[in-house]
């Protein structure tokens, strides 16, 4: 049986949406990775819109909504399943230290200002640093692990489908439309998709949703207090404390910019400490129970993507940040509103993804590709740079890859360069038709790849994903993979290239011909044309093209090292036993040797950094356009053979002589 909606994530916003979902009538199923690895468990389970001092207009109301659906929500979750989910409205104190120089809280809900007499009333023991604080009555806490444990039950009471254990490894998309999710246990098909993967979310789609890393603990009240000595969570200065009715004290968090980084660590440990002792000083002694961390989806102005895709049948609901907990209801009311009844919230525009990439939402009409029209292209040099070999009666059918034929032969990329309109004057001197694009470096916003996706125009320009940054051949599938979805979100609706690149050695930037042959493989048999990035090695050149690659791609010298060709001879066996397309890829330095190589033979070239670190970039992409030319031209042309000896220039038969 193939459900109506298929929820990519087990944490609380796809147990949330699970349940709505699977209330107003909808079959259901729940792909969940590693239920304990979701934020949500890591969490404090803080209801804290005020507290977190949320400033977007839009989010906070997002936020307040969902705090009012709270204990409606949480009596129907109860009710249900017969559990209690450790709802807790106990208010929330926010202590400061000093007056001079406190940034009031934006606050629409009630709010007071107590001073020192008054907050150490509300809560005794408080440090002496302490001068007032903030009382936010509506504020609270829920107990997440119990929360999301009430939320599964409940969606299993109902009849939602959980598969454990199983990892989406790609969404296969056709014509707008997703077809089916291919996972490591095989391939799922639903009529709707909802991702709801948080902090992995960008392992499966290409969103700007990176992990923001948070460090907690949990202390225990000692036996020999009879009362809790904290009824109210305390949110301080890089601290937070919440006290569980359990005897529990949850202490957080961190905020660190580290990956998947795991394990907790003695500094995070401490400063969470420091503070909280510093704060309320008789922590001191409580004993410690446990540690352990997690991972936020952060997205880059902090607020969530809600909310449509790029395909009419994949809604998101991701990058919930911090709030995730508090989020829950809102989402899922949200989202079953979207799924079921084809009903968008207005506040859910200030959600939408395409807001990083500040290109209009393209529906399928609008993705039509220019690229199987050659003639389209147009660039201020394309008279000079497309001279037609057919005009000195040569035949050049053009560039042809994978079935795609390309007027120019050189390609380039968009690193290194000193600005966007930099590279955007150079792309368009070298009249280049193919510019490849790190896929990481753009999902991660490194320095030069922000705002990539709008800087080119990808009607015009094809494409070339690369998987830069990955040493290993798994690593390189999943972002091929990520990169066939970037093409697609960016109107290349059939664009399956991508240039391959495992790079385990970060000295020299040599290949890992193993990694990348079995990357290769894979990658064929998911439909990639793929552009493999080799040493300049004959033989790895032909098992590359026996399992079915697009094009090889063999170096001239280490990439960025503008040596020129160094790999002459090898590229020349390549060249001669290939038949799929040679690109020489990294080392050209200067256009006499890209000329050089297509001399050579080779089909085409790709140059980055002998383009982008020139002194005057479009100045060099425009020549190194000409050098491609005047390359592929000689090689056509047929040079003359080399002799060991002189032969004068003026034949001396025929001449007078005396
Ligand atoms: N919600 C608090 C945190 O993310 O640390």
């Amino acid at each position: 049986m193939t459900s109506d909606v298929l929820i990519i994530g087990g944490g609380i916003t796809g147990l949330a949406c699970a349940v709505e979902l699977k209330l107003r009538g909808a079959n259901v199923t729940v792909l969940c990775r590693d239920f304990t690895a979701a934020a949500s468990h890591a969490a404090a389970g803080m209801l804290a819109p005020d507290a977190e001092n949320i400033t977007d207009a839009a989010m906070l109301s997002l936020c307040q909504r969902s705090l009012t659906l709270y204990p409606e929500w949480i009596s129907k979750l109860e009710e249900i399943t017969g559990l209690n989910a450790g709802y807790w409205p106990s208010g929330i104190l926010a202590p400061v230290y000093q007056k001079a120089g406190v940034n009031l809280p934006i606050s629409q809900s009630p709010s007071l200002w107590l001073d020192q007499a008054t907050i150490n009333q509300y809560q005794p023991g408080l440090s002496t640093d302490v001068v007032g604080g903030w009382w936010y009555p509506d504020n609270g806490q829920v107990d997440n692990r119990y929360l999301v444990k009430v939320l599964r039950n409940a969606a299993e009471s109902l009849g939602v489908i959980f598969k454990d254990g199983v990892a989406v490894e790609a969404i296969a998309q056709q014509q707008g439309q997703v077809i089916g999710v291919q996972t490591n246990t095989g391939f799922l098909k639903a009529d709707h998709y909802l991702l709801a993967a948080g902090a992995w979310s960008n392992q499966i789609l290409p969103l700007p949703v990176r992990p923001c890393k948070g460090q907690m603990l949990r202390l225990r009240v000692p036996e020999f207090l009879t009362e809790l000595p904290l009824t109210r969570v305390l949110f301080g200065e890089n601290i937070y404390i919440v006290p569980r009715r359990d005897r529990s004290i949850i202490l957080g968090a961190t905020v660190e910019d580290v990956g998947f980084t795991p394990d907790n660590t003695p500094a995070g440990i401490h400063s969470l400490l420091a503070a909280a002792t510093r704060l309320y000083p008789p922590l001191a002694d409580y004993p410690i129970q446990e540690m352990w961390w997690g991972f936020r989806p952060a997205t880059p102005d902090e607020l969530p993507i809600l909310g449509e895709s790029h395909c009419s049948n994949l809604t998101i609901a991701t990058g919930h940040y911090r709030n995730g907990v508090l989020l829950a209801p809102v989402t899922a009311n949200l989202i079953a509103d979207m799924i079921l009844s084809q009903k968008t919230d207005p506040l859910l525009t200030n959600f939408h993804y395409s807001r990083f990439q500040n290109i209009p939402f393209k529906t399928q009409s609008s993705t039509t590709s220019m690229l199987t029209h050659p003639a389209n292209f147009t660039n201020g040099h394309s008279k000079t740079l497309s001279l037609q070999p057919t005009e000195f009666n040569l035949q050049d059918p053009g560039l042809v890859i994978a079935g795609k034929t390309f007027q120019s032969r050189l390609m380039t990329g968009t690193g290194k360069y000193r600005s966007i309109e930099e590279m955007q004057k150079s792309v368009a001197a070298s009249g280049c038709q193919i510019v490849t694009v790190a896929v990481r470096r753009v999902q991660n916003n490194a320095p030069g790849h922000e705002g990539l996706a709008e800087a080119l125009d990808w009607g015009k320009i094809w494409m070339l994903p690369n998987t830069a940054g990955c040493q290993t051949a798994e690593e390189a599938i999943r972002v091929a993979r990520l990169g066939r979805e970037m093409a697609k979100l960016l109107g290349q609706e059939d664009n399956n290239f991508v240039k391959l690149e495992v790079i385990p050695d970060a000295k020299y930037l040599l290949p890992d011909p193993i990694g990348t042959l079995q990357a290769a493989e894979q990658l064929v048999k998911e439909g990639f044309a793929v552009l493999p990035y080799i040493n300049a090695d004959p033989m790895l050149a032909k098992r590359l093209e026996e399992v079915g690659c697009a094009t090889v791609m063999p170096l001239a010298a280490p990439i960025g090292s503008g040596q020129g060709l160094q790999t002459t001879a090898n590229i020349q066996i390549i060249i001669e036993n290939a038949q799929v397309p040679v690109v020489v890829d990294a080392g050209i330095g200067a256009p006499s040797e890209a000329a050089q190589a297509m001399e050579l033979g080779a089909d085409a070239l790709l140059i980055n950094s002998a383009i982008a670190l020139a002194e005057n970039a479009p100045a060099m992409a425009y020549a190194m356009g000409l050098a491609a030319v005047a390359g592929r031209m000689a090689y056509l042309a047929g040079r003359m053979p080399m002799k060991s000896y002189a032969s004068a220039s003026s034949p001396l038969t025929g001449t007078i002589t005396g």
